[in-house]
């Protein structure tokens, strides 16, 4: 079925003597298409110049975090038929810096996150399937697919400010969780920096923001109990 809507777009270059703006595209698309199609067809016949970022369309590469009526969401992944009305808001991620329109430069996400950090796992779910020979385990890529979103919608993380932020402490805790002693010393003190967990204030906007399960907000309390001798808070 085919739908009326109307994009309203938060505009802006930085550096640019244009100041930000939103502007409003109308256009007629498929129900079922996603923000991120009507973004495209947007690109495609009405404005080449719109800027935003985006690579897999099926949630895996997480480039296409952007605001949406307000909550940071995927655009590949949130269809046009959940929103009722005729007007769909779109802005950038808060807390990065501007690149244009809604592309952000997510350097600042990786600020605290160590590059030798093991990102496989062990798969699950596969009991009783037969290891091919010369294969110990099945893995499979941790959760977290860089997207921003967490980063963007907890009030104490963003580009200035000094908190590491969610997305870096539960890649720091699920690093902890396969390292075995004493090299989990250095990660716990990082943790336990005046940078880390203790700025959390347990909001929870980071795990409920998350679209792909990381809970961010459990690993955080997995670390403050952890550096605080195994007491939970109360
Ligand atoms: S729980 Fe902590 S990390 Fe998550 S959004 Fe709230 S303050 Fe930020
Ligand atoms: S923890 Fe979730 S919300 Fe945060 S960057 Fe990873 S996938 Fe995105
Ligand atoms: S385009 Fe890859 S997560 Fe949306």
């Amino acid at each position: 079925m085919k739908r009326k809507i109307r994009l309203k777009i938060r505009r802006h270059r930085p550096g640019s003597e244009t100041p930000p703006r939103f502007e409003i595209f109308s256009l007629t698309i498929d129900a079922e298409s996603s923000v991120l199609d009507a973004l495209e067809m947007i690109q495609g016949g009405q404005d080449p110049s719109l800027m935003f970022r985006r690579s897999c369309h099926h949630s895996s590469c997480g480039t296409c975090g952007m605001l949406i009526n307000g909550d940071e969401r995927l655009a590949c992944v949130t269809r046009i038929s959940q929103f009722k009305g005729g007007t769909v808001t779109l802005e950038p991620l808060p807390g990065f810096p501007l690149l244009g329109d809604l592309a952000v430069d997510m350097t600042p996400f990786y600020r605290d996150i160590d590059e030798g950090w093991d990102y496989l796992r062990g798969a699950e779910n596969l009991g009783g399937t037969k290891l091919p020979d010369g294969v110990e385990r099945f893995e499979r890529f941790e959760n977290c697919i860089e997207c921003g979103c967490c980063v963007s919608a907890c009030p104490v993380a963003g580009e200035e400010k000094p908190f590491m932020g969610p997305a870096a402490l539960a890649a720091l805790n699920r690093e902890l969780q396969k390292t075995e002693e004493p090299a989990t010393l250095p990660l716990l003190e990082q943790a336990g920096s005046e940078r880390g967990e203790r700025l959390c204030n347990r909001t929870l906007a980071c795990s409920r923001v998350c679209p792909t399960a990381v809970y961010p907000a459990r690993h955080i309390l997995d670390l403050r109990t952890r550096l605080r001798g195994g007491r939970r808070e109360p």
